[in-house]
């Protein structure tokens, strides 16, 4: 059978660059992306306004476009939902219920829902976090996250809903900015870097997050999904490590490529999100229940960000 797939806020960071792996490996026509914008600015042949606060619009197109599968990836990001929490949490929650009772009625086959590093909090050891540690976030962003991953183990023991999902790290990626996070930073830098020889970070020179460069997450992701059901252990999200760097050492590394490269430090209200999170995430579940192994480290992801970006912003 073919699957039809169906992604939500595919014009994000993460969903411009998985609509089109996903359409590698099943088809154009068989993968529907989706986002709240109108289809007059998308330039995309398979593209539908859908907003996902809308359940009933919802229900009408999986049903129009008899959808198997849905990687599920709008939502407000940390940042932003510290400026707006109520608006972030019924963003993040109300849709993912929606998804979520829909596969229960059997509507879909199979969901897909990131969490996030956020999950973790201040209280939380903050080197080589393991999968089981302790979850006590003190953003919205966190707290919506991990009520999100719970809600997935939920529906999963109660009625077998098929969902899995990644704790995303911070990631880093050269075809579409991010949104309203914590870590743009890591992106911002490199903007910077070629365009302006210079920049401000707006968190502390010493502040370590972890990281993820875009290709290895796309595949983590599809990698996950196509996994055997009876391998996975985890039905709340699955730790994944990668890179753990600091501003510093992000731009010590760029200074091997641009030695004139300046970078400043005025740390505002993302510090403190930053530092209730882990600096490094232990993947041993990941790695051992399926295979997960990340491919790009910090020297590679910033070799790959500079020359894409280059070509991108054609800078010679
Ligand atoms: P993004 O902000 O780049 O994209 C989100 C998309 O959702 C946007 O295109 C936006 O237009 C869309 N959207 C917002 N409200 C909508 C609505 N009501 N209906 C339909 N679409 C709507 O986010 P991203 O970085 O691509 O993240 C995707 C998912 O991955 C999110 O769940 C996020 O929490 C998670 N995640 C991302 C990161 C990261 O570093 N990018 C890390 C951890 C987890
Ligand atoms: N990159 C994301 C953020 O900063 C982590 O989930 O919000």
């Amino acid at each position: 059978m073919t699957e039809k797939i169906l992604v939500t806020g595919a014009l994000g960071q993460i969903g411009s660059e998985l609509t089109l792996a996903l359409r590698e490996i099943y088809g154009v026509e068989n993968v529907l992306s989706t986002d709240i914008q109108d289809p007059a600015n998308v330039e995309d042949p398979n593209y539908e306004t859908l907003d996902v606060m809308n359940a009933e619009q919802i229900a009408s197109v999986v049903e129009k476009h008899e959808i198997t599968i849905v990687y599920h990836l709008a939502a407000m990001l940390s940042a932003t939902a510290e400026k707006f929490p109520k608006k972030g949490w019924d963003l993040n929650m109300d849709s993912l219920l929606t998804f979520l009772e829909l596969a229960k009625d059997k509507k879909i086959n199979q969901l897909y829902w990131p969490s996030s590093i956020a999950i973790f909090g201040p209280e939380t050891p903050k080197i080589n976090t393991d999968q089981n540690a302790l979850t006590i976030p003190s953003t919205v962003y966190g707290i919506s996250k991990r009520a999100g991953e719970l809600w997935c183990q939920y529906y999963h023991e109660k009625f077998g809903v098929d969902v899995r999902s990644i704790r995303y790290p911070g990631l880093i990626s050269w075809k579409t900015r991010p949104g309203g996070g914590t870590t743009d930073y890591a992106v911002d830098i490199f903007y910077q870097a070629l365009e302006e020889g210079k920049y401000e970070c707006f968190l502390s020179e010493n502040s370590a997050l972890p990281m993820m460069y875009m290709d290895d997450a796309i595949r983590a992701t599809i990698e996950l999904m196509q996994a055997d059901p009876t391998k996975l252990s985890v039905r709340t999200s699955y730790n994944l490590h990668s890179l753990s760097f600091t501003p510093a050492e992000l731009a010590a590394e760029i200074q091997k490529h641009l030695p004139d490269f300046e970078i400043s430090y005025n740390p505002d209200f993302r510090q403190a999100i930053a530092d209730s999170w882990p600096a490094s995430i232990d993947d041993s579940v990941a790695q051992k229940d399926w295979n997960w192994k990340y491919e790009f480290d910090l020297a590679k992801m910033t070799e790959t960000m500079l020359a894409n970006l280059k070509e991108k912003l054609a800078i010679s």
